[in-house]
């Protein structure tokens, strides 16, 4: 009999092979009054399962807008995102707001630097 009992959001996917997060020429471009803002601009990095992965760059160089467009935080209306991020197998770049619902505080979450 085949299951069709949706998954716990944190459970890891057991199809999924490669890093637990792969980061592929991530654009994140933000429109203003004063024009493109090209905030991060073909970033590609790989996290794999069960180690830890420090960035580091001068303020500005786009750190926090790097994390807070992995967990899609970012303001839709304003902002041009590019690029793949996959997360446990799962594309997050388009992926709808109920889906990340489910990963946030499951299979990922973000300490804020003014918590
Ligand atoms: N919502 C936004 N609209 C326009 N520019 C932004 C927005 N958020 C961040 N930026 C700009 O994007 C760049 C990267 O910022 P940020 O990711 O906060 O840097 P870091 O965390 O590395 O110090 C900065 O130039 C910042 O001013
Ligand atoms: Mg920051």
């Amino acid at each position: 009999m085949k299951s069709t009992a949706t998954k716990p959001a944190g459970e890891r996917n057991p199809q999924a092979t490669g890093p637990f997060l792969s980061v592929r020429d991530l654009k994140v471009h933000f429109s203003t009054e004063d024009g493109t803002v090209k905030a991060v601009d073909g970033l590609s990095f790989d996290l794999e399962r069960g180690k830890t992965l420090g960035i580091v760059g001068e303020s500005g160089s786009g750190k926090s807008v790097t994390n807070l467009t992995i967990l899609g935080l970012h303001n839709p209306d304003s902002t041009a995102v590019e690029g793949s991020i996959t997360l446990d197998g799962e594309e997050l770049n388009g992926a709808s707001e109920k889906t990340l619902e489910k990963l946030r505080g499951n299979k990922m979450s973000m300490i804020f630097q003014d918590a």
